[in-house]
């Protein structure tokens, strides 16, 4: 059986303070069914490291940049990461591709470099109300997975999480249907692609409005292998009670 993996997202969201429901969370009890892992802001990402050493518990970075090291001030690259303890780097979140401007061949260049400095790259793919509404999410996020992707990707320097742009922040998610039609496509495609012992391999995250009341539906579902959660994971007693739903 594949492992869960439960991510929480605290995006531009804590100060030293928050660090105090990271040392909550360290309670979890360890479950080898499950991995759980914390993106806080880049600037807790040391920190929050040191609290869960020995723990079970892993952090991630938000984003990375694509090079190695370079003059792109503000950036930091995916070494950056791993040597502030992280062991995963989101990219390609929607708010990223739309804030920042990023593509699809972007998010490949960043996916790529994550894997090579080590870390797990979690591939954020979705989309948004307007395409939901014209019946496209499937050719929508089949040419995000296509271009989002690399070529080298497997189930363990990556996953991939479907976040429905317009789930995202809004207390809606889609239909327990609507999450399965949409995994199910998205691992026929990485089956297709990368064979079946690597496509199945790859974990498939739902993001969007994951709460404690909607988890255990969620982690039900059909090619489920985990959740990717931002509002509820900033959270330690709602983020533990999502973990627990997840293994
Ligand atoms: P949300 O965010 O759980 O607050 O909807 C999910 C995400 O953006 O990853």
């Amino acid at each position: 059986m594949k492992r869960r993996l439960v991510v929480g997202n605290w995006k531009m969201h804590g100060t030293a303070r928050d660090l105090a429901e990271a040392r909550e969370l360290t309670r979890l009890p360890a479950n080898a069914n499950r991995q759980v892992v914390i993106c806080p802001p880049a600037t807790l990402l040391h920190r929050m490291s040191r609290i869960f050493e020995g723990t079970g518990l892993s952090t991630g970075g938000q984003d990375c940049h694509s090079g190695e090291s370079g003059a792109h001030t503000g950036d930091i690259s995916a070494a950056m990461l791993l040597d502030a303890g992280a062991s995963f780097a989101i990219v390609g979140h929607s708010e990223r591709r739309s804030d920042h401007g990023e593509t699809s061949a972007n998010v490949q260049s960043k996916a790529q470099a994550a894997c090579k400095a080590g870390l797990a790259a979690i591939v954020c793919v979705g989309e948004t109300e307007e395409e939901r509404d014209r019946n496209i999410e499937l050719e929508v996020v089949g040419r995000q997975l296509l271009e989002s992707v690399p070529e080298n990707a497997n189930g363990d320097n990556l996953a991939v999480a479907y976040e429905p742009v317009w789930a995202i922040g809004t207390g809606r998610t889609p239909s327990i249907d609507d999450i399965e039609a949409v995994h199910e496509f998205a691992r026929k495609q990485l089956v297709e692609r990368f064979g079946a012992s690597v496509g199945n391999s790859i974990r498939l995250l739902y993001g969007g409005s994951v709460k404690p009341n909607n988890a255990e539906a969620i982690s039900n579902s059909r090619d489920v292998d985990g959740c990717l959660v931002g509002g509820a994971s900033l959270n330690a007693t709602s983020f533990a009670a999502i973990a627990k739903a997840f293994g």
